[in-house]
């Protein structure tokens, strides 16, 4: 069943540029509604958790490394048919790809360090969001 939740998280590069106010007034103007949000940091190890569906291809240990270097801001976001819009705002993984107008777009550095996460599913969407959020945190 759909839960009309999306997980997010912007990643190293785009907090330590500045852009966080930016993506989330993106975000928010899309139509999402803030659920839970924080500023953290990931060890490596809990990166490489948080990405193990990749921990098989050849730029995991990159990744992981990144996505540990900095502060991170993940976010829970609540919206109708979030899974699929948040993807579509956020653009392709790749920046070069990205269509116009997208956060991935505007914001991205590279294919790693790529601004920001969107989850691909309802089910990955509620797993990462309680990997970053307790129940009485969300609301
Ligand atoms: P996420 O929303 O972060 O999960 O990105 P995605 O779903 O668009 O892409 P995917 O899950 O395939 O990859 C996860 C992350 O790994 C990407 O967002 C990039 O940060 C990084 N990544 C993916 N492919 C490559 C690659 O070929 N090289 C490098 N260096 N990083 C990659
Ligand atoms: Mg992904």
């Amino acid at each position: 069943m759909p839960t009309n939740k999306t997980f997010t998280m912007i990643k190293p590069d785009a907090v330590a540029d500045g852009h966080s106010g930016a993506i989330i007034k993106m975000i928010e103007e899309a139509g999402f509604r803030i659920v839970a949000l924080k500023k953290t940091q990931l060890t490596a190890e809990r990166a490489g958790q948080f990405y193990a569906v990749h921990a098989e291809r050849p730029f995991y240990e990159s990744l992981c490394t990144y996505m540990s270097s900095g502060p991170i801001i993940p976010i829970i976001l609540e919206k109708e048919n979030a899974v699929a819009d948040f993807r579509t705002l956020i653009g392709a993984t790749n920046p070069d790809n990205a269509d116009e107008g997208t956060i991935r777009k505007l914001f991205a550095k590279s294919m790693q360090a790529n601004a920001i996460h969107g989850s691909d599913s309802d089910e990955n969407a509620q797993i990462e969001g309680s990997f970053f959020f307790g129940n009485v945190e969300q609301f």
